[in-house]
């Protein structure tokens, strides 16, 4: 499950404000995905190469999986026919972590095809290539200058480890009585979580900038933080409410207090100044787009299924990683309790996280 289905975005502060525009009142769900398929479609009108790279990365494994992908084909179709050009081939790399289950991404091809040929029944068969890239997409993933475009959507706020300077030399985290930032977190800890995102984040656009063409895009879709405040409302406060939902089970007995203060999670909220900061810095790319949106949670939802819904995420998220740190055997009463605590809290006032939608194009 992705967080867009827990959630509703709305507003959007930016480079174009979406809230000034609500009148049309769509969801910004909607929103992202008109950004990249315009910046697709911008890519390919102004390029029309005869075979176009396309990846998406972090693409999980679901029923959503390719749909996003599948948008893409069928406007880059639409668009060539307008223009009278010959549809390109399409290459679609697929790349997530070796845990992911490709299998089942591949089992779903036939049906894909199926789809995708329905759709186009005067438009004639596309040519896809589909293929799973499997590593860690901090680092480099595929051949030189291969792609046109790339998009990642809700991946990039994970680090690539937990930062090491959070650890003291005997290995214990000093970060004890919170599982991300928080209140109670030592300055330190927010600038190790900056400095292990600075460097993941540039590691990442360094390697996307040998595999992408000069005027190559990429759409990148993100969790953020809507100030320079690092403890907010919004993404760290699901962290808070994580903590204490351990804390509960510390309190009996049936988690060690040490684990628990040595428990933190590899997620990083960038503000809008810290990205645009780390584009600058690495220099490959220009920002041609910079959205932030807020995930409000959906009020089709009364508070006990938003709620499960929230705890339904974030263990599917954090599940394998709790279990190996605190034994498998927690899982069940941890999230029952992250339930009943993101309940009680959206009772009180929304919790509403930030999402970055961002537009660059290789230079
Ligand atoms: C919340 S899911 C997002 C799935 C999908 N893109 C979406 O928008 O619904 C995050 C995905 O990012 C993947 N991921 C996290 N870190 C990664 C990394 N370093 N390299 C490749 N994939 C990564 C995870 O395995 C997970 O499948």
């Amino acid at each position: 499950m992705d967080v867009e289905q827990v959630f509703h975005m709305t507003g959007g502060i930016g480079h174009r404000s979406y809230a000034q525009n609500s009148s049309l009142q769509k969801k910004a769900s909607e929103m992202v995905k008109d950004m990249t398929l315009e910046t697709v479609q911008e890519l390919y009108l102004t390029t029309a190469p005869k075979s176009l790279g396309i990846a998406d990365l972090g693409c999980s494994s679901g029923p959503n999986t390719l749909s996003i992908m599948k948008e893409i084909i069928e406007v880059v179709q639409g668009t060539s026919r307008k223009a009278f050009h010959a549809a390109p081939e399409f290459r679609v790399y697929l790349n997530d972590l070796p845990t992911n289950d490709f299998n089942s991404i591949f089992k779903s091809l036939p049906e894909f095809s199926k789809d995708l040929n329905k759709e186009m029944n005067n438009g004639g068969s596309p040519s896809i290539y589909i293929g799973g890239y499997p590593g860690s997409f901090y680092g480099r993933l595929f051949p030189n200058s291969s792609l046109h475009f790339v998009y990642s959507s809700y991946s990039l706020h994970w680090l690539s480890r937990v930062p090491p300077a959070i650890y003291s030399e005997e290995g214990k985290s000093i970060n004890k009585g919170s599982v991300y930032i928080s209140e109670s977190s030592p300055p330190v800890v927010a600038e190790a979580y900056l400095k292990q995102f600075k460097e993941d984040f540039t590691l990442f656009l360094q390697s996307r900038s040998e595999e992408l063409l000069s005027g190559g895009r990429m759409v990148l879709i993100l969790l953020g933080r809507s100030g320079p405040d690092h403890v907010d409302r919004g993404n760290s406060f699901f962290w808070e409410l994580l903590y204490q939902s351990l804390a509960i089970l510390v309190s009996k007995g049936e988690v060690e207090k040490e684990k628990l203060d040595s428990y933190d999670v590899h997620f990083y909220a960038p503000s809008k100044d810290e990205l645009e900061d780390a584009v600058r810095k690495e220099g490959s790319f220009q920002l041609d787009r910079l959205e932030m949106f807020e995930l409000e949670r959906d009020h089709h939802k009364d508070n006990q299924s938003y709620a499960t819904s929230v705890a339904m995420t974030v263990r599917a998220i954090q599940e394998s990683m709790i279990g190996q740190h605190f034994g498998e055997e927690i899982l069940d009463s941890l999230f029952e309790n992250y339930r009943r605590l993101v309940g009680e809290e959206i009772a009180k006032e929304d919790i509403k996280p930030t999402t970055f939608g961002i537009v660059l194009r290789k230079l």
